[in-house]
C-alpha cells in the first residue's frame, strides 16, 4: 500500500492529541496551550526544547504553583545547543527539527508512582499498544556525581511489567538536564518495538533499546526533577520534587497507527502528498528524493510555526537558525527534487488544515506565513544561481583538487551557501573541499560574533529564597526594596552585575518597551540602574558596580521623566494600532514595536506604501482620542476568557498566563504588560514622522508624541519659515516650482551656448598647437563638461595630422579625453585607445576607448599637465 493511502485510521493523529490532554484532565491536570517555541526572556535558550521550558521557574521554586498539575501539547524545536538532531533529520525517520511533546507535569504534587502508574494506563489501557512491544529503562545511578540508582522507579514499573522489560541505563540516556543549567533529575524511559513478529524472534528488544535503530524507539521520557544544575556545574537539591513528562507525539502516531516511519502517519502523509504534487515525483521510488521529501516536509513545520511565534527569518540568532533551516530545504529541492522556483511555502496550506485546530496561530496567520516563505525563497534561489556561476569560477581557478576554506566560507558567507552543498557540488567534478580551512573560518565568524553580543552569568549569591517578581511600577515609581540575590555578568568583554529586589517599581524590558531605569540607594550607597531585564519572571536590575552593603534597606527609585515619556509612547503604540485597523483595514496586525522615552516604532502586516492621505487620516484619528482625553480603563487580573470577550487584540507569540492584563482607551482593547497614561490627554499630540517598507509586507511608522512631537514640528515650522524668509514672503511652493522652471530654461541654454562655444573653440585652439614629428599637438585644460569636450574633439577628427588631449574637471572628477585625427590613425601611427591608459595614471585614474577618440576619469587634477607632457614626449619619439 502506497504510504499515503490511508485506511480509515483508529487513531488519527487529531484523536491521538486530544486523548493525551482528555486522560490527563481526567486525572486532575489544567490543561493548557502550547507556549510559544520561539523563546523571549531566557539567555540560555532561543528555542523551546523541551515541553519543561515554559515551566523552568515552577521547578526552581521560583514562581508561584497556581495549578500543581498540567498537561499540555508543545511546540519544541531541536537544532541548537545541548539537544540538537538537526543532522539526522529526513535521513533517518523518526528524527524532527519542530515536534510535539505531549507532556504532563506534577509541580510538588505526585511523583514517580503515580507518574509511572498513569503512563502505563494510558500507553496499554487507553491508546491499546501491545504491552510485549513496550520496554522501560531506570537511572542505574552516577558515582562520579554520588547519585544513587533508581530503585524507586524500578519497584513502582514492577507492578505493570515484566522484571526482564526494566533495564538500566547510564547518566547520558537516563539523567535528564535541559542545558548547561538547569532544572534536571534521573529519568525512566519508555521504549516501543514496532518490528514484525518475526524480527522480534530472531533478536530481543531488549539489546535494541538505545542502539539507534528505527524501530525500537523512545516514545515517552519521565523525569524525576530533584535537581538544578548550577553554572559552576555541581548539583544542588531542589525544594520540592517534580514531574515533567515528554512523549513524542509523532511517535506515538507511528506505534499507533503501526508504520515503521513517522513520515507515513498521517502527521506527514498531507505534506508529502502536496509535495508529490508541487515536485510530479513520487515519495518511496529512490532515496535520494525520499530523503529531500522528508526534509521539507519537517523544515517546513519548524519554519512556519516560528513565524507564526513571530520570529522572522533573518541573519542572526534565532531568525538565522530558522533562515538555515528553510535554506536547508531551498536546497534540497534544489538539488533533488528539481525545483528552481519557490514552492515550499504552499505547504503551509496543508498545514495550516491538518494542524490549525491545535494551533490556530498556525490557521489565522496563513496568508502571512505563506508569504514571507515564499520570499524567503526566492531571495535564496536568486543567491543559489548566482553563487553557482561564483562557484564555478572558482573551480576553474583551483590549482590541485581542494577548494580553500576562505573561498567555501565566501559562498556560505554572501551566497548563504551550506558547506555540503559546496561539497556536493565539488564533488561532481572530482575535487574535495578543505574541511579545516573552513572550519577555521566559521569559528572565526562565530567569535566574531559571540564577542558583541553574548551573556556569560556567574551563579546567583542568594541572600533570601524567595521574591524577585514582585512590580509594584504600575502604581508607583519608589519603594522600599532589600536585595534578596545578585550575580556579575559579562557581555562581550564589559562586566556587569545584576540585582534582583524583592520587590521593585522597575519596568523590566518587555512587549516592546523598553527597561527603566533610576536609582537604588541606602544609607550607605547610592547605585545607577542602567536597565532592567526580566529572565523567567525574575526581574533583574543592571548596574555597572556591586552594592557594598547588600544586606541593608534600599530605595529604589524609577526615572520619572522618561518613564512618563514611554508611558506616552506605549499608549500612543495601541491607538496607533487601532487607528490603521480603522484606516488600512483589520489585516493590519502588530510585527513588532518598540517603546522608548524618545519616539515609538511600529512595525505591522500590510504590503503597500501608505499614501499622505492615509498617513493623515491615521495622525487625525490618534489626535482626537488625545483630545477626547480617554481615561485608562486598566483590567489588571482578569481570565483569558473574559479579555477574549472584551474583544482584547492578542499577539501571537507571546507567552500569556492564565489571568492577563488588558489595556482600554476607548475601543482600544490590547491585552498588555507595559505602563500606560492615566489619561490620552497627557500625550498632548501625536506625530508620524515616518512610514517604510522594513521586509516583504511588513510597513515600519516611527512617531512622536508630547514634547518630542512638539519640538519636532517647531524644527519644521523653522525651516519652513526660513525658506519663506529667504523666497521673500511669496507663496513657498509657487516660488519653489518658478525657481525649477527657471533652472530647467536656463540649463536648457547654457548647454547650447557651451556647445556653440566649443564648435568656435576648434579654430581658435588650431592655432595655438605645436609640431612634433610632422604631428600638430594640443594639450589645454578647458571648462566644458565632458560632452562639449567629445562634441569638440569630434569636430576636429578631419584635420590633417593632429592629436589633442583635453582636460576638463566636473566637480572632483577630472577627465582627459584624448583625440587623434583620422589619418593618424588610418596610418597606425597612434592609438588614442592605447595611450589613453598609461596617461590615466597621470590622474590617477583609469580609461578606455577607440583609436581615434578615448577619454579617462581619474581624481588628480594636477596630474593634467603631465599627462600633456607625457603625451608630447609620445609624439616626438615616434
Ligand atoms: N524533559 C524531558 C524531555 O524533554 C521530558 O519532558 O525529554
Amino acid at each position: 500500500m502506497n504510504a499515503h493511502d490511508q485506511p480509515l485510521q483508529k487513531w488519527p493523529a487529531k484523536k491521538i492529541r486530544q486523548t493525551f490532554l482528555d486522560f490527563f484532565q481526567s486525572k486532575g491536570h489544567q490543561i493548557v496551550p502550547s507556549a510559544p517555541m520561539v523563546i523571549k526572556n531566557d539567555p540560555t535558550l532561543m528555542f523551546t526544547n523541551a515541553g519543561m521550558n515554559p515551566f523552568k521557574d515552577l521547578f526552581l521554586g521560583q514562581a508561584p504553583v497556581v495549578h500543581p498539575r498540567i498537561a499540555d501539547t508543545q511546540k519544541c524545536l531541536r537544532v541548537s545547543g545541548k539537544h540538537n538532531d538537526l543532522e539526522e533529520v529526513g535521513h533517518d525517520t523518526y528524527h524532527h527539527t519542530m515536534f510535539e511533546m505531549l507532556g504532563n507535569w506534577s509541580f510538588g504534587d505526585y511523583f514517580k508512582k503515580d507518574a509511572i502508574a498513569w503512563a502505563w494506563e494510558l500507553l496499554s489501557d487507553v491508546y491499546g499498544l501491545e504491552k510485549d512491544r513496550l520496554y522501560v529503562t531506570v537511572f542505574e545511578g552516577d558515582a562520579s556525581e554520588s547519585l544513587a540508582a533508581d530503585t524507586e522507579a524500578a519497584t513502582y514499573w514492577k507492578n505493570w511489567i515484566a522484571a526482564d522489560r526494566i533495564l538500566n541505563g547510564n547518566k547520558k540516556d537516563n539523567f535528564w538536564e535541559m542545558g548547561d543549567t538547569g532544572p534536571c533529575g534521573p529519568c525512566s524511559e519508555i521504549h516501543v518495538d514496532l518490528r514484525t513478529d518475526a524480527d522480534r524472534i530472531a533478536v530481543d528488544g531488549a539489546s535494541l533499546v538505545n542502539q539507534g535503530h528505527p524501530q525500537v524507539v523512545e516514545i515517552w521520557n519521565l523525569v524525576f526533577m530533584e535537581f538544578n544544575r548550577k553554572a559552576d556545574g555541581s548539583l544542588e537539591k531542589l525544594p520540592a520534587q517534580h514531574v515533567d513528562t515528554g512523549m513524542g507525539f509523532e511517535r506515538l502516531a507511528m506505534a499507533l497507527q503501526k508504520k515503521t516511519s513517522n513520515y507515513d502517519t498521517d502527521v506527514f502523509t498531507p505534506s508529502i502528498k502536496t509535495l508529490e504534487r508541487l515536485t510530479g515525483l513520487a515519495y518511496g521510488k529512490t532515496t535520494k528524493v525520499d530523503i529531500a521529501i522528508r526534509v521539507i516536509a519537517d523544515h517546513v513545520r519548524a519554519v512556519a510555526f516560528a513565524i507564526a511565534d513571530g520570529q522572522m527569518p533573518s541573519n542572526n540568532g534565532a531568525g538565522y537558525v530558522i533562515r538555515r533551516i528553510l535554506r536547508r530545504a531551498v536546497r534540497y529541492g534544489f538539488t533533488y527534487l528539481n525545483m528552481k522556483a519557490p514552492f515550499i511555502f504552499e505547504l503551509v496550506h496543508t498545514l495550516a488544515t491538518e494542524m490549525g485546530d491545535a494551533f490556530p496561530e498556525l490557521k489565522e496567520q496563513k496568508d502571512w506565513i505563506m508569504r514571507i516563505i515564499s520570499e524567503e525563497e526566492q531571495g535564496f534561489l536568486r543567491t543559489l544561481e548566482q553563487g553557482l556561476v561564483r562557484i564555478d569560477v572558482m573551480i576553474q581557478e583551483i590549482q590541485g583538487t581542494t577548494l580553500e576554506g576562505k573561498k567555501a566560507f565566501e559562498l556560505y558567507d554572501t551566497f548563504g551557501f551550506p558547506p555540503d552543498l559546496t561539497r556536493l557540488i565539488l564533488s561532481e567534478q572530482g575535487l574535495m573541499l578543505d574541511e579545516q580551512g573552513f572550519d577555521k573560518e566559521m569559528e572565526a565568524q562565530k567569535q566574531r560574533s559571540k564577542a558583541a553580543t553574548q551573556i556569560k552569568t556567574d551563579d546567583w549569591t542568594m541572600l533570601q529564597q524567595s521574591g524577585g517578581r514582585t512590580f509594584l511600577g504600575y502604581d508607583q515609581l519608589v519603594c522600599e526594596s532589600r536585595i534578596t540575590q545578585y550575580r556579575s555578568a559579562t557581555v562581550g568583554k564589559k562586566q556587569i552585575f545584576q540585582i534582583v529586589l524583592d520587590q521593585t517599581p522597575f519596568y523590566p524590558e518587555g512587549g516592546g518597551q523598553v527597561g527603566d531605569s533610576g536609582k537604588l540607594y541606602s544609607a550607605h550607597e547610592v547605585l545607577e540602574i542602567i536597565n532592567t531585564v526580566k529572565e523567567n519572571g525574575l526581574i533583574i536590575h543592571v548596574c555597572e558596580q556591586l552594592p557594598e552593603r547588600p544586606d541593608a534597606i534600599f530605595t529604589a527609585e524609577v526615572q520619572a521623566t522618561s518613564r512618563h515619556q514611554t508611558a506616552n509612547n506605549h499608549t500612543a503604540t495601541h491607538l496607533l494600532h487601532q487607528a490603521l485597523r480603522e484606516v488600512l483595514g483589520v489585516h493590519v496586525s502588530q510585527k513588532g514595536s518598540l517603546v522608548n522615552a524618545d519616539y515609538l516604532r511600529f512595525d505591522f502586516a500590510h504590503v503597500s506604501k501608505m499614501t499622505d492621505a492615509e498617513i493623515a487620516a491615521v495622525e487625525q484619528l490618534v489626535n482626537q482620542r488625545i483630545m477626547a482625553n480617554l481615561p485608562l480603563q486598566e483590567h489588571r487580573s482578569i481570565s483569558m476568557d473574559a479579555a477574549k470577550e472584551m474583544g482584547a487584540m492578542m499577539l501571537f507569540g507571546e507567552k500569556y498566563g492564565d489571568e492577563v492584563r488588558a489595556i482600554q482607551f476607548g475601543q482600544s482593547i490590547e491585552l498588555c504588560g507595559g505602563t500606560h497614561v492615566r489619561a490620552t490627554g497627557q500625550l498632548g499630540l501625536f506625530k508620524i514622522v515616518s512610514e517604510g517598507a522594513v521586509a516583504a509586507g511588513i510597513r515600519r511608522i516611527e512617531a512622536l508624541t508630547g514634547a518630542g512631537a512638539h519640538q519636532w514640528l517647531g524644527e519644521q515650522m523653522q525651516e519652513l519659515r526660513a525658506i519663506k524668509a529667504s523666497l521673500k514672503g511669496q507663496n513657498a511652493l509657487q516660488a519653489i516650482e518658478k525657481l525649477k522652471a527657471e533652472q530647467a530654461d536656463l540649463q536648457k541654454k547654457l548647454a547650447q551656448l557651451l556647445q556653440e562655444k566649443a564648435s568656435n573653440l576648434g579654430p581658435e585652439l588650431l592655432k595655438e598647437a605645436q609640431t612634433f614629428n610632422g604631428v600638430r599637438f594640443i594639450g589645454q585644460t578647458i571648462d566644458l563638461d565632458a560632452n562639449a569636450v567629445k562634441d569638440l574633439c569630434f569636430s576636429l577628427r578631419k584635420e590633417p595630422a593632429l592629436v589633442m588631449a583635453i582636460g576638463s574637471r566636473t566637480g572632483e572628477k577630472v577627465t582627459l579625453s584624448l583625440m587623434v585625427s583620422d589619418d593618424l590613425v588610418a596610418q597606425e601611427r597612434f592609438n588614442a585607445g592605447k595611450m589613453i591608459r598609461e596617461l590615466a595614471q597621470a590622474i590617477k585614474g583609469g580609461g578606455g576607448g577607440q583609436a581615434f577618440f578615448a577619454t579617462a576619469g581619474g581624481s588628480d587634477f594636477s596630474g593634467l599637465e603631465k599627462a600633456y607632457q607625457q603625451t608630447i614626449e609620445k609624439l616626438q619619439t615616434s
